[in-house]
């Protein structure tokens, strides 16, 4: 059965696909099986077509033939969304890579969606331009991966989500059909705005296969501090000052609790603590300006003042940018260390700043009271978002399920979110409606109805038809 459906898929794509644009079962490698969080999955077949067009062509053959598909950027999505089910075959667009203009005068850079984010941050810096969006998986994610699950990361509180960043976008429906609005202008109220129905819905309403992505001046200062605090209030006191005597030079507020911040400087090894002990927690500042004098007066200014008025609070500026990425890398490496202790049960989670420190303080405590106390507690704070990762003895699996029913009902009580900026996957589907209302999620299934009627586009993801 699977035999002849993969020799049909080969024989109806011949005409469509290059030789290295299908790849049968035989040959498909961890790459296209494996997402970074360990689940594996068995594709009928990779498909990789080499152009956007061929992307449209591909899904005509594959909609008369009623094939599901799963699309794949980079695999670093930590939801499960891109890990083949049983029966799909999986579209990468990873040949899709080409930058195909970068405009100073729109101040738009016009790429392809396998393009991975680093090498976009690069092509705008090589412009004098600065792409903002910015995440630990810079150099493996893809420019549709972070479009389709409207990438958060690391400058949401100064540029928005990937969703602020895209002017112009071209999907194929699942059908077939490109849908392309290319353009560059701001303005554009002729009707509903289309590309927000795709920006965030994970691929399952259609394919992004290019981008017009809105590039920001290039910052001529960069400068970062780590402030180590000695509890949650402090942070509140720091985010506080920052706003007031930074302005709009604050491009980054990441917080890290000693428990993750420990963890990687310590054992894992990664990065330096330039701090003589240890403290509860640790904010990461980094400031973006175009003042190469006085950007860097602020900070320090806003910093001595802060800690002059902190007992118990510490600070350091990087005085190079190896210092800083040294810092940097402390808080990047936030996926190695997720790897570092698996199995493990991991949260993206939004809630008001003020409750964030008895959130955590509760659900630690409710998580020791079920014999649990490997955690890695972090976040970027500032819009509202925290990540805490729970490590579980792996002959006990049935605790995944109990941490995540502790976590998502105190987020619920919350009235917070349980996917700030990950999105849902197969991983979160469950808890959908500890978040959204019975009517969002009728709307949704309509709309996932009336563009996919034959549920082929990332069937059964965020939830089930
Ligand atoms: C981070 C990822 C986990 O903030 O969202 O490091
Ligand atoms: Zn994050």
């Amino acid at each position: 059965m699977t035999q002849d459906r993969i020799a049909a898929l080969r024989a109806a794509l011949a005409g469509t696909l290059d030789a290295a644009g299908f790849i049968g079962p035989e040959d498909i490698g961890d790459r296209h099986r494996v997402d970074w969080k360990g689940m594996r999955g068995e594709p009928l077949a990779v498909l990789r077509p080499a152009t956007p067009e061929a992307v449209a062509a591909t899904m005509r053959v594959l909609h008369a033939l009623r094939q599901p598909v799963v699309v794949q950027g980079g695999m670093t999505g930590l939801v499960h969304g891109g890990v083949p089910l049983q029966g799909e075959v999986v579209l990468s667009l990873e040949r899709l890579n080409r930058i195909e203009e970068v405009d100073p005068v729109s101040s738009t850079a016009t790429v392809q969606a396998g393009v991975p984010l680093e090498t976009l941050q690069a092509a705008a810096q090589a412009h004098g331009m600065f792409f903002p969006v910015d995440i630990g998986s810079r150099g493996s994610c893809l420019v549709g991966g972070i479009v389709s699950t409207n990438a958060g990361g690391n400058r949401v509180l100064r540029y928005g989500m990937t969703r602020s960043s895209v002017l112009g976008l071209e999907v194929v429906l699942p059908d077939g059909t490109v849908v392309s609005r290319l353009g560059r202008m701001i303005k554009d109220n002729a009707g509903y705005d289309l590309k927000h129905l795709f920006v965030g819905s994970e691929g399952t309403l259609g394919i992004v296969t290019r981008a017009v992505l809105v590039l920001q001046p290039a910052p001529a200062t960069r400068d970062t501090a780590l402030v180590a605090l000695p509890g949650f209030p402090a942070a509140i006191d720091l985010l506080k000052a920052c706003r007031r005597r930074l302005g709009a030079r604050l491009t980054s507020f990441e917080a890290m609790w000693s428990d993750y911040f420990g963890f990687v400087s310590g054992p894992m090894g990664i990065g330096r603590d330039p701090f003589a002990a240890p403290h509860p927690l640790y904010i990461l500042v980094e400031t973006m300006g175009m003042e190469a004098e006085r950007d860097r007066e602020v900070l320090t200014e806003a910093l001595a003042e802060f800690v002059e008025a902190h007992p118990g609070a510490d600070a350091v500026l990087a005085s190079s940018l190896a210092e800083a990425g040294e810092l940097w890398r402390i808080r990047d490496s936030s996926g190695e260390a997720v790897r570092a202790i698996a199995p493990s049960a991991g949260f993206d989670v939004s809630l008001p700043i003020e409750a964030m420190e008895g959130w955590v303080a509760s659900i630690h405590a409710a998580l020791r009271g079920i014999g649990l106390s490997v955690f890695q507690t972090y976040g970027h704070v500032a819009d509202g978002n925290l990540h805490l990762v729970v490590g579980y003895p792996a002959d006990q699996p049935g605790q995944k399920t109990r941490i995540n029913d502790l976590v998502y009902r105190s987020i619920g009580e919350l009235g917070g979110s349980v996917s700030a900026e990950h999105g849902v996957g197969l991983e979160k589907k469950p808890y959908l409606p500890l978040s959204r209302s019975p009517a969002e999620i009728a709307l949704m299934r309509s709309l996932k109805a009336a563009i996919d009627p034959h549920g082929l586009l990332n069937p059964g993801r965020i939830f089930d038809a």
